[in-house]
């Protein structure tokens, strides 16, 4: 049998808790990618043997929604916001300034070398605001950027794709 990774024994700790029939799958694969950033093969694998399921069963299950990826997230993710106060001030004109900066030509997509990608945002309820995005670096920090125009989400997107600092781009 073949060692096991770091990674396989980290999955294993991580849903050691979860039980099959006892309606824990969702539970198990939010707790696993909220540890890695998505669902990899080893970790559909390692969710598979705890739950007596085919891995194919459970990609199945979890490809059904639409919060589970499986493929490593980029370092940064752009959350658009797509709610009514930002779309009054231009919030697609933003949106279509920074995915022509960062060549992405689709919300979802991230760029090729995977520094940086753009996905869908909701309002919450923060619209004094608008029109504005927040910035995920490693799925943990969410840094909130504000009252953009189409100049500053330019300089904002130019500086993710150099790797510079977001406040430092935000200064004048
Ligand atoms: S509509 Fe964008 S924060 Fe409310």
């Amino acid at each position: 049998m073949p060692l096991e990774t770091e990674s396989t024994l980290r999955i294993r700790s991580l849903i050691q808790g979860f039980r099959p029939n006892n309606g824990d799958l969702l539970g198990a694969l939010h707790t696993v990618q909220h540890e890695f950033g998505y669902l990899s093969h080893e970790a559909l694998k390692v969710i598979a043997e705890q739950f007596e399921m085919f891995p194919s069963h459970v990609y199945g299950m979890a490809s059904f929604y639409e919060e589970f990826r499986f493929t490593p997230p980029p370092e940064t993710t752009i959350r658009w916001c797509s709610g009514p106060a930002c779309r009054t001030k231009n919030a697609n004109g933003i949106k279509n300034a920074m995915m022509a900066v960062l060549g992405i030509d689709e919300l979802g997509n991230q760029t090729d070398d995977g520094k940086c990608g753009m996905i869908l945002g909701q309002c919450n309820g923060t619209c004094e605001l608008a029109p504005m995005v927040w910035i995920e670096q490693k799925s943990v920090y969410e840094h909130p950027v504000g009252n953009l125009t189409a100049a500053k989400s330019i300089k904002i997107a130019r500086a993710l794709s150099e790797n510079s600092d977001v406040p430092e781009a935000l200064n004048d």
